[in-house]
């Protein structure tokens, strides 16, 4: 780990119920997490304020995903204003779910990245290849034109982490290794400086996803690129995630 504050998310998904999101609520509750360590859960929208009126104050909220612009007459979207008034700091946008199930483009990522930031969310921005554009070699120039499109809309890096994501990892049990995370890592930044500023360079956190779990996240997170994790299937069990959480170097 190196930039800033260590980050750790964790992405519920289309997962849970309200029995089983009270469970994750008081297991994360009493857990021991480390101090100096950013926490973030997403739940699933309809499960928000149950969680935001039941989790420590320790783990901050975060939505799923958000609207591209002031709420309205677009029905089942969710507004980034909702957001805010039921408590979250966060969204994340780009995740590969949105982008290759639901079909988001790079443009109308960025705009939602805008939109939100501008309205001082901070926001979990997902990047990542899928397994063909790796094995055709083209790793770097997918994360570079999904880093541009958010680059090109967003005023500010001030408030927001960047996921890499790589896609063959993403509920696969596929991790990327720490080698194969850290390249991807370390050109994101480069590219970060050459293209914004050695300063958001610098103090941009990278958090890895993809199969990151209890007992594969401390060997990651010992790379000198990967400033913590977005988490998806291991999040939805309390302890485990407390550990991940926990794997800060
Ligand atoms: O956003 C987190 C995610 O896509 C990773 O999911 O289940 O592979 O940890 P998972």
């Amino acid at each position: 780990a190196g930039s800033g504050k260590f980050f750790v998310g964790g992405n519920w998904k289309c997962n849970g119920t309200t029995e089983s999101i009270s469970k994750l609520v008081s297991d994360l509750n009493s857990a021991n997490l480390e101090p100096e360590v950013d926490v973030v859960v997403a739940p699933p929208f309809v499960y928000l304020s149950q969680v935001k009126n039941s989790l420590t104050d320790r783990i901050e909220i975060s939505g799923q995903n958000s609207w591209v612009g002031k709420g309205g007459a677009f029905t089942g979207e969710i507004s980034v204003e909702q957001l805010k008034d039921l408590g979250s700091k966060w969204v994340i946008l780009g995740h590969s779910e949105r982008r290759h199930i639901i079909g988001e483009d790079d443009q109308f990522i960025g705009k939602k990245a805008a939109y939100a930031v501008g309205e001082g969310l901070g926001v979990i921005a997902c990047i990542g290849e899928k397994l063909e554009e790796r094995e055709a070699g083209k790793t770097f120039d997918v994360c570079y034109q999904q880093l541009k499109a958010f680059a090109d809309a967003v005023p500010s890096w001030d408030n927001i982490v960047i996921a890499y994501e790589p896609v063959w990892a993403i509920g696969t049990g596929k991790v990327a290794t720490p080698e194969q995370a850290q390249e991807v890592h370390v050109a994101i930044r480069d590219w970060l400086k050459k293209n914004i500023s050695a300063e958001v360079a610098s103090k941009t956190r990278i958090i890895y996803g993809g199969s990151a779990n209890a007992s594969n996240s401390a060997e990651l997170a010992k790379q000198e690129d990967i400033d913590g994790f977005l988490v998806g299937g291991a999040s939805l069990k309390g302890p485990d995630f407390a550990t991940i959480v926990n794997s800060v170097t």
